[in-house]
């Protein structure tokens, strides 16, 4: 036994991470379900610190020092269950397993009790960054035991990315699934933010008639304001890309069906089942799916139906100011994202009890994941200062952006209904921001309209207990027993 740390799965995901321990000076067992690729990984790698490559699940889990801590980097799914159930089977009380895929926090809740009825220690740990952030420092969410993040405590802190004030980009998120649940919500919101960034692109490019190059110098400018992130950054890369084989802008070869993993698709059901509205991320999650029915797309093609003319009522001298209205409704919008995002965390954190720092979320994303940005630090603030408690919107700083941006929020979504190009999520969170605003909203109609039709009771406004109208016989109520 001398390696310190063990990781199996060593696919792009796994090989980075393994690399980045042994480059923090950890002695780093690594395993692969095919010996090729491992001998592979040492054949690249070796050289970059001390590992010791295993042919077996028993090879690997007898190199380890105890307690033992097997990073796993596998498939999310029935995967991840094997390689568990294989460690598990060789592995002794106190040992830890971390899960590091992308795994939804249900399975690894289920996971964490069984491998603790074993005396195992299992931890499901949100891992944020890609390729890159796993090799050079990844944001980490780990949930799991305080005991087990005793242990992995030091060891993550090494690895992790380190915020501009070198805090490192981890911390305990709580018990059992909390951290792979925090995971799931930082990916639906990456999936917000990048709709958000796509919608801005498609209303200056229909709507402004700029090219791909012209609006990544945009999105250059942008990434020096309020906006400052990595998605808006790799935006303007994406954009001034041009395709070798053409010499066309690389956006217009790429096929416009944008793929997805499912982590987005959890956030959203998860948010139903918790009724917490995340009308953005839902509205991200249906913008994918919907550039992907290519049936529907075909036929609405060959089919057509009527539409004005996408160039907006804007003339040149103009541009530069609906630029910065694009700016402003995006900044707005993606408030609103993060806001039910973590509103999301929040319900969860009640309905599953688990005590989650909303503060100590936002600060370990400030580095390492994919959705990094300057804005997290003022979030992560107005945590840490109580205001944000009911939600973000609240806190100072958000309350007057968003005051400040929202006539150029409506002016945008506006043009963009007018003109028939869609801007889903900016539409839908301009609707959440102004149902919000209402003191009155017409779901007492609803409730009315459900009493009539199935005798579902309402409340009134003046007076407590449940109500029920005699429909047949209008306007005599009828107090109903709660
Ligand atoms: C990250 C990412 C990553 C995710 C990809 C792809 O935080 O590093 O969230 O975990 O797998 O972004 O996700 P989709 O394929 O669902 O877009």
């Amino acid at each position: 036994a001398e390696a310190n740390v063990g990781v199996v799965g060593l696919a792009a995901m796994g090989a980075s991470l393994s690399r980045n321990l042994a480059r923090h000076g950890y002695k780093v067992a690594v395993y692969n379900r095919t010996y090729a690729r491992t001998e592979n990984f040492m054949k690249n790698y070796a050289s970059e610190g001390e590992f010791f490559p295993s042919k077996t699940v028993r090879e690997f889990v007898d190199s380890l020092e105890k307690p033992r801590v097997a990073i796993i980097m596998v498939k999310a799914g029935q995967p991840t269950d094997d390689v568990i159930e294989e460690l598990a089977a060789v592995m002794d009380k106190g040992d830890i397993i971390v899960d590091a895929g992308n795994a939804y926090f249900k399975d690894t809740m289920r996971r964490e009790k069984a491998m603790a009825a074993r005396g195992i220690h299992f931890v499901g740990c949100g891992v944020s960054g890609g390729e890159e952030g796993a090799l050079l420092g990844p944001s980490m969410m780990p949930g799991g035991s305080d005991e087990s993040w005793e242990r992995l405590k030091p060891m993550f802190e090494a690895i992790a990315a380190k915020a501009s004030d070198g805090t490192p980009c981890v911390a305990h998120i709580g018990p059992n699934g909390a951290g792979h649940f925090v995971k799931m919500v930082h990916n639906g919101i990456e999936y917000a933010d990048m709709q958000l960034i796509a919608e801005s692109y498609d209303l200056m490019r229909r709507g402004l008639k700029m090219t791909p190059a012209e609006i990544g110098d945009v999105f250059e400018q942008w990434n020096k304001t309020d906006l400052d992130s990595y998605l808006v950054e790799i935006t303007a890369e994406v954009l001034h890309k041009v395709d070798d084989k053409t010499g066309m802008p690389l956006v217009d070869v790429i096929v416009d069906h944008a793929g997805m993993k499912g982590t987005g698709t959890w956030t959203v059901q998860t948010a139903l089942s918790l009724e917490v509205p995340v009308t953005g991320i839902a509205e991200a999650v249906f913008a994918r799916g919907l550039s992907g029915q290519t049936e529907l797309r075909e036929k609405a093609q060959a089919d057509p139906f009527d539409g004005p003319d996408p160039k907006f009522d804007v003339d040149d001298e103009q541009r530069d100011d609906f630029i910065e209205h694009i700016r402003k409704a995006l900044y707005a919008s993606k408030i609103v994202a993060y806001a039910q995002g973590f509103n999301e965390i929040a319900a969860a954190g009640k309905h599953y009890g688990w005590d989650i720092d909303m503060a100590e979320v936002a600060r370990i994303w400030r580095a390492g994941c994919i959705i990094r940005a300057k804005f997290l630090d003022r979030i992560s603030e107005a945590f840490e200062s109580g205001t944000a408690d009911i939600s973000l919107l609240f806190a100072p700083y958000f309350k007057s952006g968003i005051q400040e941006d929202e006539p150029s929020w409506r002016a945008v979504v506006e043009q963009a209904v007018r003109h028939g190009i869609p801007c889903p999520v900016f539409s839908s969170s301009l609707a959440y921001f102004d149902g919000l605003r209402s003191k009155r909203l017409p779901a007492s109609l609803i409730q009315g309209q459900r009493d009539l039709f199935g005798a579902h009771t309402y409340q009134r406004v003046d007076e407590p207990g449940v109500f029920h109208t005699l429909w047949t016989e209008p306007g005599k109520p009828e107090i109903k027993e709660k």
